[in-house]
């Protein structure tokens, strides 16, 4: 197997004041090139943290986050930069689109800020946004779009520069069930069509029913796995264990 990102015994505290906050407490994780995972566990077990760690978003009080091979203590914050917009690619809640810029902008704005010409990319664009089922909506702005619509939008401009892992946090925490679901297919089409990695932080047993493998998190630690087929790990067996998590 081809372990495309892992870390190593991941530690993680804030400081409040006087008040230290242990957000993650010596993570083990791993995910293999082209896996779904589901990274699950009640509000505050440190989901979010890990995934920001996990994209180099924010830096380890301890341990390590190994990201292609890649250790990424030892970069410096330009090539740390520079790895995180070539390989991986991100999805928030809150869509993060920028209100002035078109559908096609925004799906365009990674490229942008790695350097890249527009031009030579109109036609990946295109069919991004034809994926996503928003052919029609290229030119209008967010405002008016649904939720729905601009998550996908999110979702196209995350696989843009056909990054190597997408992260998602909460993809689907600010939808409705049916527009949710389309989000949870998209992602799982790209996992399977183009080989991406995904991991996908959520609170939700439906979400994470679409990841291949579901790791739970409780206190900043690691306690729980649920290995499953092509179809996923079930509902059921991921609330069952959620529920022995509270
Ligand atoms: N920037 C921060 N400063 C201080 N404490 C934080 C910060 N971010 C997260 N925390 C704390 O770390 C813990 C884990 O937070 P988080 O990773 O956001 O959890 P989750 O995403 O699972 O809800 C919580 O106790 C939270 O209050
Ligand atoms: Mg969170």
């Amino acid at each position: 197997m081809d372990t495309i990102l892992e870390t190593k015994d991941l530690t993680k505290e804030y400081l409040m004041g006087e008040v230290r906050v242990t957000a993650l407490a010596g993570v083990n994780f791993y995910a293999q090139r082209g896996e779904f995972v589901a990274i699950m566990g009640p509000s505050g077990s440190g989901k979010s943290t890990l995934l920001h760690l996990l994209g180099g978003l924010d830096t380890p009080t301890s341990g390590e986050v190994i990201l292609t091979g890649q250790p990424l203590s030892a970069l410096s914050d330009d090539e740390l930069t520079r790895l995180r917009r070539q390989k991986v690619g991100f999805i928030f809640q809150f869509y993060n689109l920028l209100p002035t810029l078109s559908a096609a902008e925004n799906v365009a704005l990674p490229l942008l800020i790695d350097g890249k010409a527009i031009q030579p990319h109109r036609q990946q664009i295109e069919a991004l946004l034809g994926l996503v089922n928003l052919a029609d909506r290229q030119d209008h702005l967010p405002d008016q779009l649904s939720g729905g619509q601009q998550q996908r939008v999110a979702i196209a401009r995350a696989f843009v520069t056909r990054p190597e892992i997408v992260l998602a946090d909460e993809p689907t925490g600010n939808l409705d069930s049916q527009s949710g679901t389309a989000i949870l297919e998209l992602l799982r089409q790209a996992c399977r069509d183009l080989n991406t990695t995904i991991v996908m932080v959520t609170h939700d047993a439906q979400a994470a029913s679409y990841a291949g493998r579901v790791v739970f998190l409780k206190d900043g630690r690691l306690v729980h796995e649920l290995v499953n087929g092509r179809a996923g790990a079930s509902a059921k067996n991921i609330l069952k264990v959620m529920a022995s998590l509270q």
